[in-house]
């Protein structure tokens, strides 16, 4: 405990306890109330409220000071701890007041945009701009408390298995992580630039060369990429590297993670993580972050409708087309048109052409997939679906990079929507993924996760040939409740496989030593065999606290828009300072 402070206590740590005390406090005045004869202060301070009381038993001079007291100033109290007249039982210190004897205005306020406690009916936007003042609500400062704590559980644990935290270069040249980068333009070199890191991947693997053994980083990483609830363009991750693992190694330490974090905050009892193939949780899930606190399994129908004389469904079928649908129990009857209409909506984000439905109903199916199907192959795609009276079934047809998503995502919206959650926590593991990924648009493979993944031993071979799609990673994802919270891999540590890596990503061996010569020259001096993973640690924090926004766990988020609302930023600079960097604004 500090000595040297002028409080005694703090305001939310008075108890029946305390009572017969003389205290000081110094807190913001919540709510001012005067009633005559007797007023009340309610002061808050990081650790809760206490009910600060003038009457007649306090000396005149106090309650002139009280008139002082507005709204939002801060003030100190110096007083008695006394039993209160009309204890509340729904505060923490509800059973005790300060009978002042003295009230100081430290500081007063101009009029606020919102309070504490009016703050969530104002824009987030306006809470953005004015953040000093949202984070002074209970709820912010508590998510605040939860990501220290778990931060400082995550590096106790690391630091008991002999990681070592080591920081790597903010400016920093490119790392691909599939994002574009943000730049920063050199003064000293004109014309050339930093990019802020999207992880510190490279150097990671390079500290293992280096002989480090096992690394970590609770760190800032930098992506220029389009923003979601979940994703921020300076997010933070906690960065893990091992030399000598296997994929169970580099499990178990993530798992290590998981439970610093989630047993120690939360209370949580882990159990073994299950672990699917990329390729189960497409079949099952439809996508690769399955939310897997319910069932509701995505069935492949191909088979039972690849004869019917619907054109939607032959031709959806067409090209490798494929049906696949899901059951939602019991959800016919509130599934309007309205509804129904909303469901279609939201898969064609993901490139469907629609959505079949069927109601079962006591006389049989009903609905678009009804009248599109004959009377046995809607029979069998009931009875694969498991359909019985009262359930609405949801059926796509066309490609599986449409299918899949856009039934995937929506069995999750549904979920929520339904309140279908079993489990407030549920974690699997994903692994096993494609090493390259098709990407039609620029017509060439892409890496997955990234260009250092090491493709599975048993599929090296495949390397160079025109199978390159059936390339499996050693590439592991830690998906929670639907999120993916942590991503990793077993990487190449042999130069000539990351050569050829590269060539199927179509990085000629000069633009491979342009970007990644010191990576290549750095395995090609003894690189041990390493893997790791990262942690997104907002993520991780968001889950922790019980929320869906991410910036609800940052003290300085960034809008959607990737603006700073308080600070302003980005901003226009000065044209000397351009000038200065050798760049020319042609915006
Ligand atoms: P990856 O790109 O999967 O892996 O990132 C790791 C984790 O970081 C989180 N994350 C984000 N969180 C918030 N906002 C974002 N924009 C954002 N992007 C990613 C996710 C993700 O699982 N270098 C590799 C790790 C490795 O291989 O060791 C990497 O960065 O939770």
């Amino acid at each position: 405990m500090l000595k040297n402070v002028r409080r005694t206590h703090r305001c939310g740590e008075l108890r029946a306890e305390h009572i017969g005390q003389q205290v000081v406090l110094q807190g913001w005045a919540q709510s001012v109330r005067d009633f005559g004869g007797v007023a009340f202060v309610v002061l808050r301070d990081r650790y809760g409220l206490a009910q600060v009381t003038v009457d007649e038993r306090c000396a005149p001079s106090v309650k002139d000071e009280l008139g002082l007291v507005r709204s939002e100033y801060v003030v100190e109290v110096t007083g008695e701890v006394v039993a209160r007249a009309n204890p509340n039982p729904n505060l923490p210190t509800g059973a005790i007041e300060i009978l002042a004897s003295g009230i100081k205005v430290l500081n007063k306020t101009e009029p606020l945009p919102f309070t504490a406690e009016t703050a969530l009916q104002a824009q987030e936007e306006t809470r953005l701009k004015w953040r000093f003042l949202d984070l002074r609500r209970p709820t912010l400062q508590r998510h605040l408390v939860i990501r220290h704590k778990a931060s400082q559980a995550v590096r106790r644990y690391l630091d008991g298995e002999d990681f070592i935290e080591v920081e790597t270069p903010i400016l920093n040249k490119s790392t691909p992580e599939g994002a574009r980068d943000y730049l920063v333009p050199s003064r000293v070199h004109p014309g050339q630039w930093y990019a802020l890191p999207q992880s510190p991947q490279i150097f990671k693997q390079i500290l293992m060369v280096a002989g480090m053994d096992r690394y970590f980083q609770i760190v800032k990483c930098f992506r220029d990429e389009d923003l979601r609830a979940d994703r921020q363009p300076e997010f933070t991750q906690i960065d893990i590297e091992i030399s000598f693992p296997t994929e169970d190694t580099v499990m178990e330490v993530a798992e290590g993670v998981l439970r610093a974090m989630f047993t120690e905050i939360r209370g949580l009892t882990i159990d073994e993580i299950p672990r699917i193939t990329y390729a189960e949780a497409i079949d099952r899930y439809g996508i690769d972050s399955p939310d897997t606190r319910f069932g509701m399994h995505l069935k492949t129908l191909t088979d039972l409708v690849v004869g019917s004389a619907s054109t939607v469904i032959s031709g959806g079928l067409a090209n490798g087309g494929v049906c696949r649908g899901m059951n939602v129990k019991g959800h016919a009857e509130a599934a309007s048109n309205k509804v129904l209409n909303g469901y279609t909506e939201f898969v064609k984000r993901y490139g469907m052409g629609g959505l079949l439905w069927g109601k079962v109903g006591a006389e049989g199916l009903t609905g678009s997939l009804a009248k599109l199907l004959s009377a046995d192959e809607a029979a069998a795609v009931v009875s694969a679906l498991g359909g019985e009276a009262g359930d609405l079934l949801l059926v796509g047809v066309g490609a599986p990079s449409a299918v899949n998503p856009g039934l995937g995502r929506l069995r999750a919206q549904l979920g929520r929507d339904l309140s279908l959650h079993q489990h407030e926590f549920s974690f699997c593991w994903v692994k096993d993924f494609p090493a390259f990924d098709w990407d039609k648009d620029s017509q060439r493979w892409v890496a997955m996760h990234h260009p250092f993944t090491s493709p599975k031993p048993e599929d090296i071979a495949l390397l160079g040939t025109d199978r390159a799609g059936e390339i499996r990673a050693s590439a592991y994802d830690l998906v929670c409740n639907g999120y993916e919270i942590a991503g990793g891999s077993i990487r190449i540590h042999d130069s000539a496989v990351q050569s050829k890596v590269f060539s199927a990503l179509g990085i000629e061996a000069e633009e491979a030593e342009e970007r990644f010569g010191f990576l290549l020259s750095a395995l090609r001096c003894g690189a041990p065999p390493h893997g790791g993973i990262a942690f997104g640690f907002d993520r991780s924090v968001m889950l922790l606290a019980g929320t869906e926004n991410i910036r609800d766990v940052i003290a300085f988020p960034k809008t959607t828009k990737a603006q700073d609302m308080m600070a302003g930023s980005p901003s226009p600079v000065d044209p000397a300072q351009l000038a200065e960097l050798h760049v020319k604004n042609l915006g």
